[in-house]
């Protein structure tokens, strides 16, 4: 996820509007920024790595001339953080300045391609190859939107860009596909940017851009037509009602309940791993004698489903370790033949880079799952996937989870596939699962809301929770014990169900509340006895179970159905009734959700 602003100004300085306005979408991105204008025929740029503030004390962006620019803030998914990877990104010959959100699939093969026409490559982005692209088309004589249109029908993936030529020295292009993109229509100035927060203080008329949608902003001019008609099209100008507090987290009250609703988009991008690292961390996965999977909170709750979806599909063992327990555990028999697959949103936790940093001393291999390129564990690993989710700003993680689960999901089906253990039908089903996904999670979103909301009212002086799940859901209710013990501070207690019989059944008395995770699949035959068990002690009974599964149903004290879903992806479904429930009971009882007493986003001590 980054940010992107254009601003069309009738007179005066686009670069400090540029600048304020960036400011607004560092939440999005904030591993390097840059700002493009025109000015004289020619295009004027700065960019740097690092935070808006810092490359501003260093290169005062404010004094680029001319009034029409744009301006990018990143978060690195191509190419770490770098000056020459910072957007915008320019053309062989200074035609063109782009600035993108979003992720380019097909860029390696466009950038051969662009290659072989003899087209110099700057940056390692995906980004630059629109830059190139457009150039084709201004070499040939096409207008700028022209270019644009003939660029973007080459793209596979998501984008939201602004694009500017000192050709058409007054004009801002945009064209989107399933990133965020918002023109604001002000007084002798008109904006494009990704979020409403960018433009709120100059504006509040705004106009929604859709998916397959291009167009460009004047000072005084607005065009907005489909791509693939060329059909000009009349938009509806919205008046927004936003402070700029509230725009900034895109009107909802706290940075969690956003970023629990961004799910589908950040599932659509962790889909959109790259395929030539999922191939390559496959390898290493396929060649251990054994496989770690080393984290640490909710990364580690997503490792322990992942060691589900290993065996179950690619039959291969990992064992899932608690990062600060790992050098204790293992640290003597692990060696040269180990594979230690780190997963860790930050990439910086402490932990995790210490039980890494004694595995690379036993010349163990390094993988990872990150969602920050430039961190520590990119920069000691071997290999590393990125989940692609943008940064997370609520302390508890909610989009990180379901997107590293999409992103671990990827690679044991490839390794099911390398290792021929599954049917073909079983992998064309399980890859059309992953596709309909964010769909998925869209509708699970849709369905939990509501009943979590008053359910936390219900439960708001719960004494302690129990949460129960079978084979994957036991990662479920491990990862609902934390979020909701971690925001609502009410003490909670994680089983897998088989095994509450075996000891914490003990606390079991009357009322007490106790959740059960009991989709339908290979465990739910035997779910009904531990819901019995658990009953017959007195327990109140809550289940997210399978839409459709009225035995379950008529069982229970509480029913949600949920969407069917492959096993397998079953967590990143299951999960989300259960974000709400903790951002909801912390709301009941008078908690802040985004900033929970004691915690750190990120722990960088041992
Ligand atoms: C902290 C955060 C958790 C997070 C954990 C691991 O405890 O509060 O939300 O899950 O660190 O973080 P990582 O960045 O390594 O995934």
């Amino acid at each position: 996820m980054c940010g992107i602003i254009g601003c069309a100004l009738k007179n005066g300085s686009a670069a400090p509007i540029l600048r304020k306005g960036l400011m607004r979408l560092e939440y999005r991105g904030y591993d390097s920024a840059g700002v493009a204008t025109i000015h004289d025929g020619k295009i004027h740029l700065k960019k740097d790595s690092g935070k808006i503030d810092e490359i501003h004390a260093r290169l005062n962006l404010d004094d680029l001339p001319g009034s029409i620019g744009i301006a990018h803030t990143r978060w690195a998914t191509h190419g770490a953080p770098s000056q020459v990877n910072a957007h915008p990104h320019i053309d062989c010959d200074g035609l063109v300045a782009v600035v993108h959100n979003g992720v380019i699939e097909n860029f390696l093969e466009l950038k051969e391609e662009l290659i072989d026409r003899r087209h110099f490559f700057r940056s390692r982005t995906d980004t630059e190859v629109i830059a190139h692209l457009i150039e084709e088309g201004l070499e040939a004589g096409k207008s700028l939107l022209e270019s644009t249109i003939a660029a973007v029908k080459r793209l596979k993936g998501s984008y939201a860009l602004a694009i500017i030529s000192p050709r058409e020295p007054d004009k801002i292009v945009f064209a989107r596909n399933e990133s965020p993109l918002i023109i604001g229509l002000g007084d002798g100035v008109n904006f494009i940017a990704s979020d409403v927060a960018a433009f709120i203080e100059h504006t509040r008329r705004a106009i929604f851009i859709d998916n397959g949608e291009v167009g460009y902003i004047t000072p005084s001019e607005v065009r907005v037509f489909k791509v693939d008609s060329g059909v000009e099209i009349n938009k509806r100008i919205i008046e927004l009602t936003w402070t700029i507090e509230e725009a900034e987290r895109s009107g909802y009250p706290h940075f969690t309940l956003k970023e629990i609703y961004e799910q589908p988009q950040t599932v659509r991008e962790a889909l959109k791993a790259q395929e030539k690292y999922l191939d390559l961390l496959t390898e290493f996965l396929d060649r251990g004698r054994d496989v770690f999977l080393l984290a640490a909170g909710t990364s580690h709750n997503a490792c322990i489903a992942a060691s589900y979806m290993f065996s179950k599909i690619a039959r291969l063992t990992t064992i899932p370790v608690i990062a600060s327990e790992f050098i204790e555990n293992y640290g003597r028999s692990i060696g040269i033949d180990s594979i230690i697959l780190a997963v860790s949103q930050s990439g910086e936790t402490a932990d995790v880079l210490a039980a890494v940093d004694h595995a690379r001393m036993t010349a163990a291999t390094i993988l990872a799952v990150t969602n920050v390129v430039g961190s520590t564990l990119t920069r000691v690993s071997r290999a590393y996937v990125l989940q692609n989710s943008g940064p997370e700003i609520g302390v508890a993680a909610t989009k990180t989870f379901t997107a590293q689960l999409t992103v671990l999901a990827q690679l044991a089906l490839r390794l099911a596939r390398k290792r021929g253990k599954l049917a073909q039908y079983e992998i064309d089903e399980l890859e059309e699962e992953l596709r309909k996904l964010p769909e998925l999670v869209e509708k699970t979103l849709a369905i939990s809301d509501k009943p979590m909301r008053d359910l936390a009212k219900e439960l708001a002086n719960a004494r302690s929770i129990f949460f129960l799940g079978r084979g994957i859901s036991y990662a479920t209710a491990l990862e609902a014990r934390l979020k909701v013990m971690e925001l609502s501070y009410i003490p909670c207690i994680a089983y897998p169900a088989g095994e509450s019989k075996h000891g914490p059944i003990s606390v079991i008395e009357d009322g007490y509340p106790v959740f059960f995770i009991a989709p339908s699949d290979s465990t739910r035959k035997h779910i009904l006895g531990n819901i019995m068990e658990m009953k017959a002690r007195g327990a109140k009974i809550y289940c997210v179970g399978t839409e459709g599964d009225n035995e379950l149903r008529e069982n229970v004290d509480w029913w949600l159905g949920l969407p069917k879903v492959h096993e397998i992806l079953s967590p990143i479904i299951y999960v989300i009734p259960f974000q709400f429930l903790a951002y909801y009971l912390a709301l009941e009882r008078g908690l802040d959700p985004d900033k929970p007493r004691n915690l750190a986003k990120s722990v960088t001590v041992l």
